[in-house]
């Protein structure tokens, strides 16, 4: 009997006597362009004893300054003036342990939170690193994949149009034709990828990408008009090169619709992919016309 009570004492002092409170350990978190709405600091008690808010007392600091705090007794806020936007995560969970806070992404600065619980005589405190991540929209390895790809698809087109220019015989009305689609795309495509790669999810950067990708499909039918140059009727093989070529842009414009509204973009890798294949098409193309110039003998075949 004597021997269980010791027992008990010295597992109250393990408990409740050290007057230690502990918390999950989360000791970083990031943000980035894409939380719009609030960022979330958690602080999570997982040995609160006495579940009741009015024992509760929170204290929050931002790199040792006091800027938040929560008297559970009173139930009263303390808010610096430059957090107004801060709150606690969850008031109704706060005896469950939560005593996350929360904040809009404006009054968000990355730096060391000290999130400080009292529960009556007992006391914690547990560090979190707020960091700021990525500030684009679009990584900028993607940026630079979409954009170029965009933009070698007119170089691509500038390049057979120029073979074809040289090799065959093309009217002067058909070159400056050509010449003005490449350059109208360029005119749109180019103030597009100055949009894209600015910082931030905004407006801008949506608009800017929709300028990048759309624009590509000035170059789907004129390599029919290209074709025709070289064959008096296109052969079976070069509709169906424009015809993927439409297919490729098809897919680049899916991924755009599905990219436009979500961040982080999670269809990036479909835009580039219907760009790649708009390009590789234009490189088959071109390749099949330097053929056709090398055996001629295919012209004269119907
Ligand atoms: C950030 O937190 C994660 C998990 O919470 C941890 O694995 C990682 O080491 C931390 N990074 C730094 C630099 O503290
Ligand atoms: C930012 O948003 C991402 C998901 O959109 C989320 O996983 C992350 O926890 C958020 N960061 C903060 C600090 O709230
Ligand atoms: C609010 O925070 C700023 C910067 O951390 C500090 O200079 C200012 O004294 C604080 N104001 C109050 C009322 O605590
Ligand atoms: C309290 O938190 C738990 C998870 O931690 C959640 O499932 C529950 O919905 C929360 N309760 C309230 C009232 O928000
Ligand atoms: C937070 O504290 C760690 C360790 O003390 C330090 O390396 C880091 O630079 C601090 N972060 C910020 C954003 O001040």
């Amino acid at each position: 009997m004597w021997a269980l009570s010791v027992c008990w004492v010295l597992l109250g002092t393990l408990g409740a006597g050290s007057a230690q409170l502990m918390f999950k350990k989360i000791h970083n978190v990031s943000f980035d362009v894409c939380n719009t709405t609030e960022i979330i600091i958690p602080c999570i008690v997982t040995n609160l004893q006495r579940f009741s808010r009015e024992e509760m007392f929170l204290n929050w600091k931002i790199d040792g300054k006091e800027f938040f705090t929560y008297d559970g007794y009173e139930n009263r806020y303390f808010k610096n003036n430059t957090f107004l936007s801060v709150d606690l995560l969850d008031i109704l969970n706060l005896t469950a342990g939560v005593a996350s806070i929360k904040m809009s992404l404006k009054e968000a600065v990355p730096g060391n939170y000290t999130c400080i619980v009292v529960e009556r005589n007992r006391e914690g405190e547990h560090v979190i690193e707020l960091r700021y991540g990525t500030p684009f929209w679009f990584q900028p390895v993607e940026s630079f994949l979409v954009i170029g790809a965009a933009i070698l698809a007119v170089a691509l087109f500038l390049l057979q149009v120029g073979y074809v220019a040289v090799k065959f015989e093309m009217s002067l009305l058909k070159k400056i034709s050509f010449g003005l689609v490449a350059l109208i795309v360029m005119i749109i495509v180019v103030p597009g990828a100055a949009l894209l790669v600015k910082e931030g999810f905004t407006l801008a950067s949506q608009f800017g990408l929709g300028l990048v990708v759309l624009p590509t499909i000035l170059l789907v039918p004129p390599l029919f008009f290209v074709f025709q140059s070289v064959f008096e009727k296109p052969p079976l093989f070069a509709i169906i090169l424009i015809i993927l070529k439409a297919l490729g842009y098809l897919i680049a414009v899916a991924g755009l619709a599905t990219s436009l509204p979500e961040c982080p973009p999670k269809q990036t890798s479909v835009v580039i992919a219907g760009l790649g294949i708009i390009d590789i098409v234009a490189a088959i193309a071109f390749i099949y016309m330097v053929v056709i110039v090398k055996n001629p003998v295919c012209i004269a075949v119907p």
